[in-house]
């Protein structure tokens, strides 16, 4: 293992050279299917045809010019996504924690023009929003306050699902709940959206931003372009990222009604943000993601995933989760386990939170690389039970 990179993340060793499809090859030649996606990333999948010539063409043309300058390309995307997720302005950035830093200043600021102690954010506990300092506070995980501190002030949390709870902590001096639709990191954790539909209820009668973190969820993800569609949510806000470029990073916040006009020339910006390259890319993603009978297949393969999983009656699994292609397995071993158990055998899942294994497939996975890596998810997991 290379010691010049920081020891920022437990690495495999695996080293991985191409990819097509939902399918990667390591720089020996080993064949893994891939149900990670670059942890929910690659919504096109490797090596898309479509997406690769998108990206050759602009980088051809021009890959980055500053956001003083508008392209064609940048606004295409700007009116489709708008367009397609029902809202009225977009700021575009570089990742989900940029994303939701963005979101947090639009909050802010909204909140600061009522009065000016409202720029509470409230956000829930067992959430993830990112790295940043601002973003490790806002996660609702006590494990992520450690050692960066001084932490930002103006954030609370509450428990998930606990409506009593929210509407207490509401108060004056709150300018924005944000939640994740599914708490991805925290466990592959969905939320019940009658719970979601009373909070955004509170929210709107206080004045109060309902903004979703939809950075893992969102871009198809679940079966639907946004989660929040899915469940009946019309958040004011909206984070997205990972899988809006099918791997070429970049971020959006999306903006309805009074609170799109919030940020003025000054407040905010990003040197790279939704340059005409993310652009081009992301523009590719959507045109075929946004696709009701693509968005069809992924809510078709993810049931047939869990119907699978759930079938096998193993007795490590303990509960089978999630929405469309983000999916997660309650392990009664440690998750890494299995993790290890699958990447030997060539199949290569993630884990989430203390016990869950998670599944993030391309969204164009197709069903013999589903049926192959289900297949070694299964005998991972029955010889781990049989040691067990
Ligand atoms: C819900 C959610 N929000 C924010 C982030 C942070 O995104 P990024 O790693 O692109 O900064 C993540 C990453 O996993 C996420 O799942």
């Amino acid at each position: 293992m290379n010691d010049k990179f920081m020891n920022t993340y437990k690495r495999t060793g695996l080293i991985l050279e191409k990819g097509k499809g939902a399918t990667l090859w390591d720089k020996n030649g080993k064949e893994y299917i891939d149900f990670t996606a670059g942890i929910g990333v690659n919504s096109l999948g490797h090596g898309n045809p479509a997406l690769v010539k998108a990206i050759a063409d602009q980088a051809a043309n021009l890959i980055h010019c500053s956001n003083y300058f508008l392209t064609d390309i940048s606004i295409t995307l700007t009116e489709e996504l708008c367009q397609a997720a029902g809202f009225d302005r977009a700021f575009f950035c570089n990742s989900g924690a940029e994303a939701n830093e963005g979101l947090v200043k639009i909050a802010r600021k909204y909140g600061s023009d009522k009065h000016p102690d409202k720029n509470k954010v409230l956000t829930l506990i067992g959430s993830f929003h990112g790295r940043t300092i601002a973003m490790v506070t806002a996660t609702g995980q006590e494990k992520f306050h450690k050692f960066f501190g001084p932490f930002t002030p103006g954030f609370g949390y509450v428990p998930v699902g606990d409506i009593a709870a929210l509407d207490k902590a509401l108060d004056d001096r709150t300018c924005a709940f944000l939640f994740e639709p599914i708490q991805g990191e925290g466990g592959v954790l969905p939320l019940d959206a009658a719970y979601l539909r009373q909070a955004q209820k509170l929210c709107k009668e206080r004045d109060i931003l309902f903004a979703a973190d939809e950075v893992q969820t969102g871009v198809g993800r679940t079966g639907a372009l946004l989660a929040c569609m899915k469940m009946g949510l019309e958040p004011n806000l909206v984070s997205l990222a990972k899988g809006l470029a099918g791997g070429v990073p970049i971020g959006a916040v999306l903006a309805k009604g009074a609170c799109a006009d919030t940020l003025q020339p000054g407040d905010h910006g990003t040197t790279f943000g939704g340059n005409p390259l993310a652009a081009a890319a992301a523009h590719v993603a959507l045109g075929q993601i946004c696709k009701p009978e693509f968005l069809a297949q992924v809510e078709r393969k993810g049931e047939k995933i869990r119907k699978a999983i759930q079938s096998w009656k193993n007795p490590l699994v303990k509960q089978v989760r999630g929405m469309g292609l983000m999916i997660g397995a309650a392990v009664s071993i440690p998750p890494g386990d299995v993790v290890s158990a699958c990447r030997e055998r060539g199949l290569l899942v993630l884990t989430a939170g203390e016990d869950t294994v998670r599944l993030l497939p391309p969204l164009v996975i197709r069903d013999d690389e589903i049926d192959r890596g289900l297949a070694v998810l299964k005998s991972a997991l029955d010889t781990l039970a049989a040691h067990g």
